[in-house]
């Protein structure tokens, strides 16, 4: 299927000094349809411009809804890079096929996130900890308000020049470990990236920051127990010179970054282990002197090093509220990659071919 082009060439970006995650967006986006006979069609890179959409449309009352976050950036020399799009378009299709929503071609999406990321090329901010946050999602459309899932689907990609996800930028931050709320619970939606996810977050969420931290961290939704991730993040730690963090069991986001950092700490020669992990136990760690370190990961923020936490009203103070060692070692390697300071020895870098 051929993507067609109805933009205006030659716009000037306007990206400003305030670069606040999500709060300007380029002037193109990536749209096409879904209809259960038809398939997917009218695949078009155009104006960046509202949706007109019936009061009555599914996404707006069943959150039948997914998402992708993934980043782009231009290299000193010029170059547009992407950084493992394959590994977002697999997760997206898993998903869509949890939500029970139809999957999207692989190679037609690589095409629209090329096609769109190089027109938007102009608008990728290059400053140390920069970069073109693409979101693409996909939701349900029909004009109907049975609970059901769709038969007509909107996909669409938009851009937004970003700089550090947390105000806090690269230093640490203060997290509070909720024992009242749950982000998700065994055999429900937690390891799909889908907006309920995310509202389910925002009570916890507000909690925390009444409590003066930045982001609440989620245990399992059963027992309140085990560690899962951070809303917007998945999680390590150093215990003893070894970083550890919570194995998949369901309810957690499989993490691009996760994954990237357990594959680029295991190169740098540390040992990585994927387990259960109580709070209890951290909390001990962390009052013992065993647990060293402590940072979250995900696209948006790449590495945030957390520096506190607060369990059942008392303080886990980690590292001397300090970034750790560890934790600079893997953003410096990360971001290196990102940014072509680093040569890219895993292939996680997709250069965009220049084109028309
Ligand atoms: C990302 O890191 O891309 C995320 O998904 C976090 C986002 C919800 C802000």
């Amino acid at each position: 299927m051929n993507i067609k082009i109805n933009y205006t060439k030659g716009t000037t970006p306007v990206i400003g000094k305030d670069l606040r995650f999500g709060t300007t967006f380029t002037d193109k986006m990536f749209e096409m349809d879904y209809e259960k006979d038809k398939g997917w069609f009218n695949p078009v890179v155009k104006k960046f411009e509202p949706f007109s959409l019936s009061p009555a449309t599914l996404v707006l009352h069943y959150a039948q809804e997914i998402f992708e976050g993934q980043k782009a950036y231009k290299w000193k020399d010029g170059r547009v890079v992407m950084f493992r799009p394959e590994n977002n378009i697999k997760r997206f299709n898993i998903s869509a096929t949890k939500m029970c929503m139809p999957n999207v071609d692989e190679k037609l999406f690589m095409e629209a996130l090329e096609t769109l990321v190089w027109a938007d090329r102009d608008w990728i901010p290059q400053e140390e900890g920069q970069s073109l946050y693409i979101r693409a999602a996909m939701i349900a459309t029909d004009p109907v308000l049975g609970v059901r899932s769709g038969s007509q689907y909107k996909f669409f990609i938009i851009n937004s020049p970003i700089g550090c996800y947390f105000l806090e930028g690269f230093n640490p931050i203060k997290i509070w470990a909720s024992d009242t709320y749950v982000r998700t619970v065994p055999g429900g939606v937690g390891e799909a990236k889908t907006g309920a996810n995310y509202a389910s977050s925002l009570r916890g969420a507000m909690e925390a920051r009444e409590r003066g931290c930045t982001q609440a961290l989620w245990l399992d939704g059963q027992e309140k127990k085990y560690i899962e991730e951070i809303s917007t993040m998945n999680v390590f730690f150093v215990e003893n010179g070894k970083l550890i963090t919570p194995k998949l069991t369901g309810g957690i986001l499989h993490g691009i970054t996760r994954d990237s950092v357990i594959v680029a700490a295991r190169d740098l020669g540390y040992s990585v282990e994927e387990r259960k992990v109580s709070i209890t136990e951290f909390c001990e760690g962390v009052t013992s002197g065993k647990i060293t370190e402590f940072f979250g990961c995900g696209t948006a923020c790449v590495i945030s090093p957390v520096g506190e936490i607060i369990y059942k009203d008392k303080s886990y103070v980690i590292n001397n509220f300090k970034t750790g060692k560890i934790t600079q070692h893997i953003y410096d390697t990360i971001t290196g990659i990102q940014y072509g300071k680093i040569k890219d020895k895993f292939g996680w870098i997709k250069v965009i071919e220049p084109r028309e």
